[in-house]
């Protein structure tokens, strides 16, 4: 692994959006370690809150009556250490994962409260710049002065079979997988609700660089994000 600390340099934000599966995270943290930048999947924040709401019953109230949704934001504290995830002091890396919490993740990020209260964390956690944010909406809304935006794409299909991939690595015997047309319809139906939603919906900001991935692999990917970051560096732009 290439480990090139960019010391002295001048410290950016690079932004990557993208619908499920589009191999933001992958990318993210690769060129992240590449660079000597922290990673922050801020996907990984709006799956904690869903994680919250789950665990404390809050789901249906919240669908009548979304002025509950302070139960909800009060006390979160949410803090990364490596590729884990806390949620209020507990390791909640693998529960975040779960189906029933993709299931529900869209409902919740839709909540203007929560995006409001993530938007706050994310904007402190790249506050001394020198980071690589993934989501859906980081720069468009939550840094929109990110010297690199990009905005990853790939084919459905191609994301679907990426995911079912996911699953078997994490489940050798088969199990109780999902098939390849299962997956296809989830990611199709969350790209519609992510970028359906009024706050902050999935969308490409005009100056961000669109690659479509279904037909790279991740070397490429990383190689084209941590090439465009280099010019930016050495531009001092
Ligand atoms: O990247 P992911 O699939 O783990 O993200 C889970 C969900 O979180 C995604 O369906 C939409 C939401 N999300 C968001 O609304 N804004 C972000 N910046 C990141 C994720």
């Amino acid at each position: 692994m290439r480990v090139k600390k960019q010391i002295g340099k001048k410290r950016i934000i690079i932004a990557i959006d993208g619908p499920a599966a589009s191999g933001k995270s992958t990318t993210a943290r690769r060129v992240a370690q590449q660079l000597g930048y922290i990673y922050i999947d801020t996907g990984a924040m709006y799956r904690s809150v869903t994680l919250k709401a789950l665990q404390q019953g809050l789901l249906d109230d919240l669908r009548r009556s979304p002025e509950s949704v302070s139960d909800l934001i009060k006390d979160i504290a949410i803090r990364f250490d490596g590729d884990r995830v806390f949620l209020n002091g507990s390791d909640v890396s693998s529960e975040i994962r779960d189906n029933r919490v993709s299931r529900e993740v869209s409902f919740i990020s839709s909540l203007k409260p929560v995006r409001d209260r993530l938007r706050e964390m994310q904007q402190e956690l790249g506050r001394e710049r020198g980071v690589v944010m993934d989501g859906r909406d980081i720069g468009t809304v939550v840094f929109p002065d990110a010297e690199l935006k990009i905005f990853l794409v790939a084919e459905p299909r191609e994301r679907a079979k990426r995911r079912y991939a996911e699953l078997i690595a994490k489940c050798p015997d088969g199990g109780e997988l999902p098939d390849l047309d299962e997956l296809e319809d989830e990611i199709r139906k969350r790209d519609r609700e992510d970028a359906e939603r009024e706050h902050a919906p999935l969308k490409k900001h005009v100056e961000a660089h669109e690659i479509d991935t279904s037909d790279l692999t991740i070397e490429r990917q990383v190689d084209i994000v941590y090439n465009l970051a280099l010019d930016i560096q050495k531009d001092g732009r």
